[in-house]
């Protein structure tokens, strides 16, 4: 035995000191080396977001109820996958909403939430995204993949446009329409598809455009391309549109609020003074980092190629913001995620998620008199 051990012993010491160490070498800077020739060949090309886009300060935020779990009343629970945005009927106190399924369902507000039915209205098919309605009552849906589409009182679906400058769009978002009739809308990427939205957020360049479409010139018009980040087509593009059809805002797009507490997507207007902006998650500091650094970005992106990365998403809810920009409320709970949108009808908002099977009501009377 003891010799055996001497001639192992002795027959690595024969070895040549250099070789052994070039193989130890190439043993450990393999991988690395590896690494680096997977990332390098990669053609995921992530680009850095402007400073200014990514502020690490939050706005000041006066009332903040960080749990809004324990006071949401559940509408549709376990019927709605995933709504998207909400379209409210005043006159028929019809709230319309875009599930996962592809179908537009739509619930009367009531009461008691006990009493709410969900009736399955059309099905546009896709993943039906934002809503708004025309002048004579039709539903305008941005469905991702097919475009901008018109649904009728009826229920008669017609596409309405699904390309600008050549370039047909991949990701019909955000719609909203002003007092003329005029439809602004957004295709948040010309490049990624709304499965592969965190893509372009990743990638961090403009894909994304804020188009209009006339109904009686039946002209899409390209207005804007979002300068370099896409991050805020999905965010400010949508809340430009609405501001745009508000407050005629068009051709002079500035940042109307900015160092939000989480990661916006859709913007409504309640017309008494407020915009409802949902935030999908809150801000982290992994988040943050990770949208600053390119090529943490690009690294995550070749990773999940392999691996499942988890994105953790909490802290999601709503935001209201005067006229001026300024914070007067947010409402948000550790467990709400992918929170897409809120609409005030009288004493509640109403909120939407990608991750709920229900759309949250929640009395915020008290924010009415800040
Ligand atoms: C709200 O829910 C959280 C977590 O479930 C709990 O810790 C908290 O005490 C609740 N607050 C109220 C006011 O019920
Ligand atoms: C909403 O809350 C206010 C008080 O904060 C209350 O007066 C009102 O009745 C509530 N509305 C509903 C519909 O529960």
């Amino acid at each position: 035995m003891a010799e055996s051990t001497n001639i192992s012993s002795s027959s690595l010491t024969t070895k040549s000191p250099s070789r052994s160490w070039a193989g130890l070498l190439v043993l450990i800077l393999s991988p690395v080396l590896v690494s680096l020739l997977v990332y390098r060949l990669d053609d995921f090309d992530s680009a850095p977001y402007p400073d200014s886009a990514l502020s690490l300060d939050t706005i000041f935020v006066p009332k903040h109820h960080g749990h809004v779990l324990n006071v949401t009343e559940k509408l549709g629970n376990g019927i709605l996958s995933g709504p998207e945005d909400i379209a409210y009927d005043s006159e028929s106190r019809v709230i319309y909403t875009g599930c996962s399924d592809g179908w537009i369902k739509r619930l009367m507000v009531t009461q008691s939430v006990s009493e709410v039915t969900v009736e399955n209205w059309v099905h546009v098919g896709g993943r039906p995204l934002g809503l708004a309605f025309g002048l004579d009552k039709e539903l305008i849906v941005a469905e991702p993949d097919k475009g901008l589409l018109k649904v009728t009182k009826d229920g008669e679906i017609t596409l309405l446009t699904d390309e600008a400058e050549g370039l047909r769009f991949k990701l019909t978002d955000g719609v909203d329409i002003d007092q003329s009739g005029l439809i602004y809308f957004t295709d948040a990427s010309y490049k990624y598809s709304v499965h592969d939205h965190v893509l372009d957020i990743f990638e961090g360049r403009p894909y994304g455009r804020l188009m209009s479409f006339d109904p009686s010139t039946k002209q899409t018009q390209y207005l804007e391309y979002w300068s370099a980040y896409s991050l805020l087509i999905f965010a400010m593009g949508e809340g430009v549109e609405c501001i745009t059809s508000k407050a005629r805002k068009v051709g002079s797009v500035d940042n109307f609020v900015d160092s939000l507490p989480g990661y916006p997507d859709n913007i409504r207007y309640d017309g008494e003074g407020k915009f409802w902006i949902g935030l999908t998650s809150g801000r982290a500091t992994a988040g943050d980092f990770i949208l600053k650094n390119p090529m943490m970005r690009k690294i995550i992106v070749i990773l999940s190629r392999y691996f499942d990365v988890p994105i953790t998403q909490k802290d999601g809810g709503v935001i209201a913001v005067n006229l001026n920009g300024e914070v007067i409320g947010l409402y948000t709970d550790p467990g709400l995620a992918g929170v897409t949108g809120g609409v005030k009808i009288e004493e509640h908002l109403y909120y939407a998620s990608l991750a709920a099977s229900y759309i949250g009501r929640v009395n915020v009377t008290h924010t009415d008199n800040v």
